[in-house]
């Protein structure tokens, strides 16, 4: 693995071969807020700081035309205004309100024990098995059965969701078509038309039905609207979670201090799927547009132009974190921007925690020794950070 300093950050590949943590390291100390070249170029923020005032600064910086950088390079986001991540305020606070209902304590507290008791069998059918790709045999059944199971999706159609979603928004091929992936982002639009049609004439208790015929501002949402706001549900409770329960397996064999100290107690479990979070960094950016001329870290960023907040660098920031690239489960405290920050933090971050939480408290419970067997498959993609396959063995 090579280090580079004008890394394209817009290549696929980018940090399958470099190394992400040298390349930021370096732009933090000499560049931490810069110009990206391109056609149109975009600014890099990296420090932590800026990221966070970014983050919380909304009114400057919108979601509304994709927040994603190769979106956003394509012309924006067509789900712009209609989809909770992609929308503004004052309509960002009416769907947020709706799209909280969904993940109130009495709805997540059913789901909570469900996520536990499938991770626990999860485990236990693989423990004891020789060498298995966790990532296909565990990580993928945990995050997408539970969205699932809260959007009351019939348990056939599961298969199918997974395979577009893994098809979505990122690549487990350096070569992927990107029309695969369009392809597969309209697949589960459509899916969820059909669904939220369905849900609306017979509703049931469950979140689609609850987002079909809610109120919100001036009426119901439209079925497209309906699809869309389902289908950010699917996306990001499936892909950052998995990526991260596949991360937290690999790191934790590659520390085995560290899950000794898992294992004995001495380092919690909330601790650690906060540092697992940090390692992780699932998202390794997310993407604004500037609705007025304003100052980042010093440079001036005109209306218009595109910002990316890169959370991989933020999460290692030495002004922060004290010795970053040091595995550390009891590391506190542990500010990292994995969820986001401000306005648009994550409406999963609880979920995604509870279903990293019921993950490490059933390796605990069952799993003696990690050990990783081969090489894992990178996943590539600028945007999703993580492996697509890791070979372990329990004992
Ligand atoms: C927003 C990361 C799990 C649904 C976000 C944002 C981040 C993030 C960084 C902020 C995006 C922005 O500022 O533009 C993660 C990570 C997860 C995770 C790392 C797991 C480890 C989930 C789950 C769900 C979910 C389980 C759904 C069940 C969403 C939605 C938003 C969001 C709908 C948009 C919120 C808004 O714009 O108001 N997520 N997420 N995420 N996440 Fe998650």
């Amino acid at each position: 693995m090579t280090i580079r300093t004008d890394l394209d950050l817009t290549d696929a590949a980018a940090f399958v071969r470099h190394d992400a943590h040298e390349f930021w390291r370096e732009v933090r100390m000499s560049r931490p807020v810069y110009w990206h070249d391109g056609n149109p170029g975009f600014w890099v923020v990296a420090r932590h700081a800026d990221v966070l005032a970014c983050y919380a600064d909304a009114a400057s910086l919108s979601s509304a035309r994709g927040t994603v950088l190769d979106v956003l390079l394509d012309g924006g986001d067509s789900a712009g205004g209609k989809m909770l991540a992609v929308t503004d305020r004052p309509r960002h606070r009416e769907l947020r309100n709706l799209m909280l209902r969904a993940f109130s304590p009495r709805v997540l507290g059913a789901v909570e024990s469900g996520v536990r008791a499938r991770a626990s069998r999860l485990v236990a059918r693989v423990a004891r098995r020789g060498t298995f790709d966790f990532a296909t045999e565990v990580a993928e059944h945990i995050p997408m059965n539970t969205i699932c199971d809260l959007l009351s999706i019939p348990e056939a159609d599961r298969e199918k969701l997974l395979r577009w979603n893994k098809l979505a928004l990122s690549s487990e091929d350096a070569e992927a078509d990107p029309l695969d992936s369009l392809e597969a982002r309209n697949e589960i639009v459509g899916y969820f038309m059909d669904l939220a049609r369905q849900r609306r004439r017979d509703p049931g208790d469950d979140v689609v039905s609850m987002i079909a015929t809610a109120r919100v501002g001036e009426g119901p949402l439209t079925l497209e609207e309906v699809a869309l706001n389902c289908y950010s549900l699917v996306l990001g409770g499936d892909e950052s979670s998995r990526v991260s329960a596949i991360c937290a397996v690999k790191t934790l064999a590659e520390h085995p201090e560290q899950w000794r100290a898992l294992r004995a107690g001495s380092a919690g479990i909330d601790g650690a799927v906060e540092e697992v979070l940090r390692w992780a960094t699932p998202a390794r950016h997310f993407a604004r547009t500037a609705t007025r001329d304003l100052e980042i870290g010093g440079r001036h960023v005109r209306a218009g132009d595109i910002v990316t907040l890169w959370n991989t660098s933020a999460n290692n920031d030495e002004e922060v974190f004290d010795r970053p690239r040091r595995f550390d489960l009891t590391r506190s405290p542990n500010k990292h921007l994995s969820f986001g920050h401000g306005p648009h933090f994550c409406v999963g971050a609880f979920l995604g925690r509870a279903e990293l939480r019921a993950l490490l408290a059933a390796l605990v419970e069952t799993v003696d020794e990690i050990e990783v067997c081969g090489p894992p498959t990178p996943i590539y993609s600028n945007f999703l950070n993580g492996y697509s396959s890791l070979p372990v063995a329990f004992r």
